[in-house]
């Protein structure tokens, strides 16, 4: 039971969830998430604003009977994914009178995933409003933070933006309002990271479109919600913005050590150099951690062997990642050790077509490096700086 009240007749009754240490059986949770649902009492009408993961859907249930809620009549489902609408067929097996409010690509997805019946929704367009008596709902559609359906809502009287999951972040706590802290900082920015960073340009956009409305709560369907928002506006506003730091990310994978010795040799170089530096071993890879250091970073060397005729599997999913998760990085490029040959440096390099990028002369080395060898990583080293100095 985790119901607080935010103001007079609207309520936070979503749901803490402790232990989840993966979702979508990628994102690694270390700090659990919340399920963030809103109850708004209205003069005429009741409005609930999302639900929750499904398994979570009995604890909605209760929460809402411990306030007494004996008729909801609309739904506001702001997005499809199921940790926000996977509990909407059991509060409309409780509540059936209820309205499911969505825009139309919501309505296809609800329809197919969840196999809400037609009837059950009202469709609603970009900045229609919804009264509910005394308050007023307007639902601002917000398209790839992060999927195509995203809606805020905005509640007129109360100055209250709920935003679903732009500006939210995968942290449990009893705290109804985020206190300022690197506790906070730290899971939104690697909720950026992880979600939001691949449609920067969008959240830049929608960023913008929060602060014009200017509101006193943000009110997120994850983790503690703002009653200060100027923190993550701002905070968003330095991850999006064009500005990288001086930093090298070296994700790397070592078979036998060659590749290894190259990266220690990098590392050392670069720090030498006031390079701020963050290898990853990518056999222990919490990828929260490399999305969040990708965020600024102006440059990406990735450490592989060659096996089998190209790179070590695990360099592959790096790549893939780093591809996906489109960082703002400038540089990339590539060192590692080989056997007999291969095609590696091709194969990464046709694994980031989505990067805007430029490819800094990798230095594959066959075994273990030698005197040669280690003059080329300084080489990239020197390369490195003078391409830093060129965009920071
Ligand atoms: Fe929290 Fe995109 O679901």
């Amino acid at each position: 039971m985790s119901i607080r009240i935010i103001k007079e007749n609207i309520y936070a009754v979503g749901v803490i969830d402790w232990d989840r240490r993966l979702f979508d059986e990628l994102i690694p949770l270390p700090d659990g998430t919340t399920y963030n649902a809103y109850l708004i009492k209205g003069s005429d009408k009741v409005a609930l604003l999302d639900t929750v993961d499904p398994p979570f859907g009995q604890e909605l249930l209760e929460n809402l009977q411990e306030l007494k809620v004996d008729r909801i009549d609309y739904i506001i489902s702001h997005h499809g994914e199921q940790d926000h609408s996977g509990a909407i067929p059991r509060l409309l097996a409780g509540y059936p009178m209820a309205k499911v409010v969505v825009n139309q690509k919501n309505k296809e997805l609800l329809k197919n995933h969840l196999l809400v019946a037609d009837g059950k929704f009202l469709v609603v367009a970009d900045r229609e409003t919804l009264s509910l008596g005394d308050k007023t709902l307007e639902f601002i559609f917000a398209p790839w933070v992060h999927w195509p359906e995203t809606i805020f809502s905005y509640l007129k009287e109360d100055n209250i933006l709920f935003t679903c999951d732009f500006l939210g972040s995968h942290l449990a706590t009893s705290d109804l309002y985020a206190k300022e802290g690197p506790k906070v900082y730290a899971a939104a920015k690697r909720y950026y990271a992880e979600v939001m960073m691949p449609f920067r340009p969008l959240v830049t956009k929608h960023l913008e479109i929060v602060k014009q409305l200017n509101p006193g709560i943000v009110a997120t369907s994850h983790g503690p919600i703002y009653d200060k928002p100027k923190y993550i506006l701002e905070a968003y506003a330095d991850w999006v913005g064009e500005a990288v730091g001086n930093k090298v990310v070296i994700p790397y994978v070592s078979m036998h050590g060659s590749t290894k010795v190259m990266v220690d040799y990098f590392v050392e170089k670069l720090m030498a150099q006031g390079v701020k530096v963050k290898p990853f071993n990518l056999t222990a890879m919490d990828l929260g951690d490399l999305a969040m250091e990708l965020v600024d970073a102006a440059t990406v060397v990735l450490g592989t062997p060659t096996v089998l005729a190209g790179p070590h599997p695990s360099a592959v999913y790096a790549a893939y990642l780093l591809n996906a998760l489109r960082p703002k990085t400038k540089f990339v490029s590539l060192i590692g050790s080989f056997g007999w040959g291969g095609k590696t440096v091709e194969q990464i390099a046709g694994m980031l077509t989505a990067l805007k990028v430029e490819i800094l002369a990798p230095v594959m080395v066959k075994g273990l490096p030698k005197e040669e060898d280690f003059r080329r990583l300084d080489r990239l080293v020197d390369d490195i700086l003078k391409k830093h100095q060129g965009v920071l």
